[in-house]
């Protein structure tokens, strides 16, 4: 993965070309805005790759409120890259590596949606 990543991180998440990575990036977009995602919102986008849909959520939402994770150190550097390309950096995009999806990085209270079960630390989505 790494040095798929490194050689095109678009392939490295399934598009075969910029131009197909960008149409999919939209329709993912296109698709949550449809579905009443407002710039309020918060965002947790579990295998976030190099931002393909990524970029634009973090444009959309307001500072700090995407979270990206990702369990490949290699498409998080290519998803920096796609930061830094589209300028967004002041959007303040939170972008972590993760080994399992316990969500234990998180604030108990930060996913209005979320429970934490008495058997496991990790969270439920209910
Ligand atoms: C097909 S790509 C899609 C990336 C992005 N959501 C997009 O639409 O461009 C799947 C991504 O999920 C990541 N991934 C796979 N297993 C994962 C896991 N267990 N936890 C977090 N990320 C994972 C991969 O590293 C890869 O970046």
């Amino acid at each position: 993965m790494a040095s798929d990543t490194r050689r095109n991180p678009e392939a490295a998440v399934g598009s075969q070309s910029r131009e197909r990575w960008l149409a999919l990036g939209q329709m993912q977009f296109d698709y949550l805005i449809e579905h009443g995602l407002r710039p309020g919102h918060r965002m947790l986008d579990i295998g976030c790759g190099n931002l393909r849909g990524g970029w634009r959520f973090i444009d959309y939402l307001d500072p700090g409120n995407y979270y990206g994770i990702d369990i490949s150190p290699g498409i998080l550097i290519a998803a920096k890259k796609t930061l830094v390309e589209r300028g967004l950096q002041d959007r303040l995009p939170h972008l972590t590596i993760t080994g399992d999806l316990t969500l234990d990085f998180l604030p108990g209270d930060h996913l209005t949606s979320c429970t934490r079960t008495a058997s496991s630390p990790a969270r439920r989505w209910r």
